[in-house]
């Protein structure tokens, strides 16, 4: 058995990146929305390994709560059995993705289990958990406390019916549960009462808590700009406003003092989750042990992999810990998460990657128009999963902004971009070079033909390699596709100038049949270039032209967009289909209710 290898054992300068995506929830099917983040996160993953960087790409099913707990009830299975058949579900659509995480593991584990209890008596030590009574909506029927989302009834502030117990789809206004008028349990139909219970808190009012954050936050690079500010105006350094979590907001705080109020982390049975040690009936909060689960997998993979997780987690670790987000749950990720991990003996996140939410041709995605879109029937309707990809990649930049994924926009980007422009260089020139060079392709135009318009195009590819990693770095995949989209035109410039075609009918013209072979061969190198340059988004259609053109096996290097070892080519059959809009319509109709 190998023996436990530090983080950096592979290669001394690589760096070491341990990388999450949210854990998605045991209740549901992965849809187009979470596809975003997962494909973001699998593009940057697959782009520091493509550099050489050793990544460990972390995820799992956030297992826990009231809703699993009452739909497992619904279907009349035990929440055991509901999460396990969601795993596998979520697995494979990730799968047909192309996600590749190195651990895809449950927040129902015993690492969980054990890292939540060690976690929680930490901050308990340290005099951070604070019990205390609270008043809750309370299900009579069901024998249940409820949350909020449990309860339906009119706005406290302008009447409208039918709203949740936290906020109004009419007025947008936020309040407590316990001010809905006409209150009804949504479990049982049942009108809650009032009842009292202990709760545990994280006492984030701590000012040792308040400072902790305001140095961690300030680190360069941690935070998006948008995201620093909004922990800014959290930490209240500016004016208060409402948050999406009013258990943890101190509303009487004066503006311009600390409004960051204790954080409840327990709830009661029944419950699924884990029972909180020393508390009989008593379990964590699903939001507490969902975080934790990032550790639990790593932890799962370090004793898979023979490494040592302490490597990864003690305060001086120098793997970089990087979370991919969605902007909805920035405030866990800013807040409670780095704050239960400095508190209990942990080193903290390097990076909080937030990212915006999908719409679709403009609008929320809805069931009734067809645009709650699974991952799973697209995959049902053999939609290529790297047009989508492609798509998002040519839509994310870096930013919280909200993408839309409008379909006659995805229609034309893939079939110009993908299948016209980039497709195309392959097939346009491959076969001269089989039928008349027996399929061997000459070496680099910069060697060979210095200065001419050949080894100009391969300097303008190998060029480009710096800027191209920058916006990977950066996650501003929209430029990238923007300049890979403008260095594709200057290939296919380059073959309609030189016109290959025209020179093939020549070949008796030793002139004409040499600079035949020198159009093609610097066509397909910067073919092969592209590929390396856009394997992290098409990792299934480059590893197909680098067999099938190439007749290589051994996966892309990033160098190799200077420098593609490539000196062979064969007969293929096309690289990718041309999308249509059947397809897409027969997408909608199977996802309309
Ligand atoms: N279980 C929590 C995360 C716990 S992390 C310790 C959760 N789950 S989720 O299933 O609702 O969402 C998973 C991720 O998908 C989140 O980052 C969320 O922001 C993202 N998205 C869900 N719907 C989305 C869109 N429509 N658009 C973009 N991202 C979306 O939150
Ligand atoms: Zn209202």
């Amino acid at each position: 058995m190998p023996s436990t290898l530090p983080p950096s054992a592979l290669n001394p300068a690589a760096r070491v990146i341990f990388l999450t995506s949210a854990l998605p929830y045991a209740n549901g099917a992965i849809h187009l929305g979470h596809l975003v983040e997962y494909i973001q996160t699998d593009i940057w993953a697959r782009f520091q390994r493509l550099r050489g960087h050793e990544v460990v790409y972390i995820c799992a099913d956030d297992t826990h709560g009231t809703p699993i707990m009452l739909r497992a009830e619904k279907e009349g299975i035990s929440p055991e059995a509901l999460i396990e058949r969601v795993w596998q579900e979520h697995t494979r659509d990730f799968a047909a993705f192309g996600i590749q995480f190195d651990r895809y593991y449950s927040t129902h584990s015993e690492e969980n289990r054990q890292l939540s209890e060690q976690i929680y008596q930490a901050l308990k030590d340290e005099g951070l958990i604070e019990v205390r009574e609270i008043a809750q909506m309370y299900d009579p029927v069901r024998e249940m406390f409820l949350p909020d989302r449990f309860i339906k009834g009119d706005c406290p502030k302008c009447g409208a019916k039918d709203q949740y117990g936290d906020s109004c789809e009419a007025c947008g206004a936020t309040y407590a549960p316990t001010d809905l008028k006409n209150p009804v349990s949504a479990v049982s139909g049942a009108q809650p009462v009032t009842r009292q219970s202990a709760h545990h808190f994280f006492r984030l009012s701590d000012p040792r808590c308040v400072s902790f954050l305001q140095d961690w936050a300030l680190a360069s690079g941690r935070l998006q700009p948008e995201a620093a500010n909004k922990l800014k105006e959290w930490l209240g350094e500016s004016s208060p406003r409402a948050t999406p979590n009013t258990t943890a907001i101190n509303h009487s705080a004066e503006p311009g003092q600390a409004s960051l109020g204790d954080w409840d982390i327990s709830r009661d049975a029944p419950y699924f989750g884990f029972e909180i040690p020393g508390a009989p009936g008593k379990y964590f909060y699903v939001w507490l042990d969902a975080p934790i689960g990032y550790y639990a997998g790593l932890k799962k993979w370090c004793a898979e992999n023979h490494r040592d997780f302490l490597e990864f987690v003690n305060p001086e670790s120098e793997v970089e810990q990087v979370h991919f987000i969605g902007k909805d749950i920035l405030y866990f990720h800013t807040l409670f998460w780095p704050a239960m991990l400095h508190f209990s003996g942990h080193r903290t996140p390097t990076r909080v990657f937030a990212h915006g939410f999908l719409t679709v041709d403009g609008a929320k995605m809805s069931k009734s128009r067809g645009t709650f879109i699974t991952a799973q029937s697209y995959s049902d309707q053999k939609l290529n999963p790297e047009w989508l990809r492609y798509y998002f990649a040519s839509k994310l930049n870096g930013s919280l902004e909200d993408l839309d994924l409008n379909f006659n926009d995805f229609i034309a980007k893939v079939n110009s971009d993908l299948v016209g422009k980039f497709a195309n260089i392959a097939s346009r020139s491959s076969g001269f070079v089989v039928k008349h060079f027996g399929g061997s392709l000459l070496q680099d135009a910069r060697l060979l033909a210095p200065g001419s318009k050949h080894a100009q195009l391969e300097d303008r590819l190998a060029g480009s390699a710096e800027s191209l990693a920058q916006a990977y770095e950066d996650r501003d995949t929209a430029r990238l596709v923007r300049e890979l989209a403008a260095l594709m035109d200057a290939v296919n410039e380059y073959v309609d100038a030189y016109k290959p075609w025209e020179l093939a009918k020549k070949m008796s013209d030793p002139e004409a049949a040499q600079t035949l072979h020198r159009v093609c061969s610097t066509t397909l190198r910067c073919f092969a270039r592209l590929c390396a340059a856009v394997a992290p988004i098409l990792p299934a259609t480059t590893d197909r032209a680098l067999a099938e053109v190439f007749g290589r096996s051994n996966g892309w290097r990033w160098k190799e967009i200077d420098m593609p070892e490539v000196s062979q080519v064969q007969a293929f059959s096309h690289l990718m289909a041309r999308v249509d809009r059947a397809q897409i319509d027969s997408l909608i109709a199977a996802n309309r209710s």
